[in-house]
């Protein structure tokens, strides 16, 4: 590679955080603080992919930089990995504003959506949307993701729960994918709730998810994982294994809201299956902390969502990172629980409220998430042969990024080598 020309080049970083060398298993523990930080950082792009990374110096003798180069001075500046939101519920029509002044007058999650509110209230309105208003939504969304530094993100179904109406959600995702720059990652969630249909017999909606909806959006290619809303009042544990079998079994990697709300053994269950993730886990239990940490399911906290819930308890981040635990980060972006899309919002809150350190909150929303959606050996990390994806932030410290929680201190996105946000 020596002398070899570069089509763009990031110099003079005052920090440039490569989190490098977590790509074949996700960083747990201690490991979580470690960020590969570089002062007088570079990074070299060739045809979409990063060719080297270093001290600005080191660079400068490795690469050629020619007349076609675009070259980008990132003195006083912070250069991060793309960030990589491992869990939302991207797809949706309509808003739950309304849903703030029974929150504030303590009215409960799981009562709400009990009443047929909710999450079956999105599901009215999604059912009946077409394809273009929800494309146009998702448009939106993922211009204000990608504004805050997303470059890489999953995307859930979940508000059809029929085959059709879950195939439109999925369809509208690879749309997604294939009309803006950030790389979506599918998720089958038919099994979010159960549908108004089947209200008198959620044991057939199971029968139907298992039977039907899986073979077919398997066949489709139209998912790479499937997830369960595991939960009282919506799947049961009995349930959820059995669909999440039938998944597996189908092809298709697991995930798992588990332990949100209720402790139901969701944790247990998700290293029981070989899960990817388990998410949520604000209630999870002792033995559920220990079975992540000797497991290579990657636990996903969401504490943008406990925030909006109101929720007093946070997950145990800090003892499942003592114990040994690989920790990721997400939005959870949604119309109820967290209509929260941007990851700098919910770094912020980490800090503050999970008490996880700064680096351990750059881990978790790089490499670790990229880990909860199979993404690792791509995107995550600041490596030669990745995607170059990468983030300038106008802050002279990543530490400074979690400090300045609200304001959006992104300057320059890169997606695949090219500037997509900001120059
Ligand atoms: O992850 N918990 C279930 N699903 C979402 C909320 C979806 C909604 O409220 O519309 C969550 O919090
Ligand atoms: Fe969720």
């Amino acid at each position: 590679m020596t002398g070899e020309k570069v089509d763009l080049l990031v110099r003079n970083a005052a920090e440039l955080v490569t989190v490098a060398g977590g790509s074949a298993r996700p960083r747990r523990g201690r490991e979580m603080a470690e960020i590969g930080l570089i002062e007088d950082g570079a990074v070299a792009v060739k045809d979409g992919r990063i060719l080297a990374v270093g001290r600005t110096a080191g660079v400068m003798e490795r690469v050629k930089v020619g007349e076609s180069t675009t070259v980008i001075d990132a003195s006083g500046k912070v250069v991060l990995p793309g960030l990589v939101d491992p869990h939302t519920h991207l797809v949706f029509a309509g808003s739950r504003e309304y849903e703030l002044e029974m929150k504030i007058e303590g009215v409960g999650y799981l009562e709400i959506l009990a009443r047929g509110g909710g999450i079956l209230d999105t599901v009215r309105a999604t059912r009946a949307a077409g394809r273009e208003d929800l494309i146009a939504a998702g448009l939106k969304y993922l211009g204000e993701m990608l504004a805050q530094g997303t470059t890489t993100a999953e995307a859930k179904s979940g508000y059809g729960l029929t085959l059709a109406d879950e195939v439109k959600m999925l369809e509208v995702v690879r749309e997604l994918a294939q009309r803006q720059p950030v790389d979506l990652v599918p998720t089958f969630l038919g099994a979010h709730a159960v549908p108004p249909e089947y209200r008198d017999d959620p044991g057939g909606y199971v029968d139907l998810l298992v039977e039907e909806m899986l073979p077919a959006v398997v066949r489709a290619g139209l998912a790479e994982f499937c997830d369960v809303f595991c939960e009282e009042g919506v799947f049961s544990v009995e349930q959820t294994r059995r669909i999440l079998a039938r998944a597996r079994d189908l092809g298709l990697k697991l995930k798992l809201h588990a332990d949100e709300i209720v402790s139901l053994g969701g944790a247990e269950l998700a290293v029981e299956m070989g899960a990817t993730s388990a998410d949520h886990l604000v209630h999870v239990s002792e033995e559920g902390i220990r079975r992540l940490a000797r497991s290579n399911t990657v636990a996903v906290l969401l504490p943008a969502t406990t925030f909006c819930l109101m929720g007093g308890q946070y997950a145990p981040a800090r003892e499942m990172i003592e114990q040994g635990a690989a920790v990721a980060l997400a939005s959870d972006f949604n119309p109820g629980s967290s209509p929260v899309n941007s990851l700098p919002a919910v770094m912020g809150i980490a800090c503050r409220q999970l008490k996880m350190k700064p680096a351990e909150v750059i881990t978790a929303v790089t490499i670790n998430a990229a880990h909860a959606i199979g993404r690792a050996a791509e995107v995550g990390s600041l490596e030669p042969g990745k995607k170059a994806d990468l983030v300038i932030f106008d802050a002279p410290s990543y530490r400074y990024l979690m400090y300045r929680f609200g304001t959006n201190l992104v300057q320059t996105v890169i997606k695949s080598g090219k500037i997509v946000v900001g120059g």
